[in-house]
């Protein structure tokens, strides 16, 4: 099947909750995960920690860690979305080193980015975590459009107990992980009903709050 247009992706996703237990081929994971990992992000800081979890057990122990979800282990594939605030302070280095590689950032650029970024990031405080938490969200994003281009249901999930979903990928008692959101993925074992939006002049505004948004 040729893939769907990121619009048709966009307008035809929907949350699933009950999904076939049909297993996804690795290939098609893999492309998922490419096309996940080209999300952009804060200084293309890449914090994401993205922890795929196939094993029934582990889905069972996850599905635990959401309040009982059962979608969590019905799925295949279940992306954990976690975020590291502390990247920056260890992989700095490699991503300069591939960009001075495709020439996109050139030495100059990379010079003053060695100094900026550390600055930035320490100044946030305790900001690291939001701003570690928006990447990964977008990362998330692209998943789900990917999969449901390729024909896959998905569903974000804010339901979990932190510590809980740490235990079970295996993040440290006093790791500094954080969860940002975790997405089942695989096909849909039910149609997909949409329950709609607002209208757009609600919650969108043209230049000032107090101007809706109207065509
Ligand atoms: C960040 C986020 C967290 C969500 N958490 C849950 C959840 O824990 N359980 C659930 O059943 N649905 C969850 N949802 C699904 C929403 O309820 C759903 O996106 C919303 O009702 C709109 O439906 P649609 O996604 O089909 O357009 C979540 C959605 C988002 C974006």
């Amino acid at each position: 099947m040729a893939p769907l247009d990121v619009p048709s992706a966009i307008l035809q996703r929907r949350s699933i909750k009950r999904f076939r237990p049909d297993p996804i081929p690795q290939d098609l994971l893999h492309e998922l995960l490419e096309l996940t990992v080209a999300a952009p992000s804060s200084w293309n800081l890449q914090d994401w920690r993205i922890v795929v979890v196939e094993e029934a057990e582990q889905r069972e122990a996850l599905c635990d860690a959401c309040y009982g979800q059962g979608l969590v282990a019905q799925a295949p594939l279940v992306f954990v979305f976690a975020a590291d605030p502390t990247a920056w302070e260890r992989d700095l280095e490699p991503i300069f080193e591939k960009a001075k590689a495709s020439g996109a950032w050139p030495p100059k650029v990379v010079e003053y980015l060695q100094q900026a970024v550390p600055d930035f990031q320490q100044n946030l405080g305790d900001r690291n975590r939001e701003y570690a938490i928006k990447d990964a969200m977008i990362a998330a994003t692209h998943l789900v459009l990917a999969a449901e281009s390729r024909g896959l249901a998905s569903c974000f999930l804010n339901g979990w107990e932190e510590d809980a979903v740490k235990r079970v990928i295996g993040a440290g008692e006093d790791s500094q992980l954080c969860v940002a959101v975790i997405v089942p993925v695989g096909l849909a074992a039910e149609s997909r009903s949409n329950p709609g939006r607002l209208d757009l002049e609600h919650n969108i505004f043209r230049d000032h709050l107090s101007k809706p948004y109207r065509r």
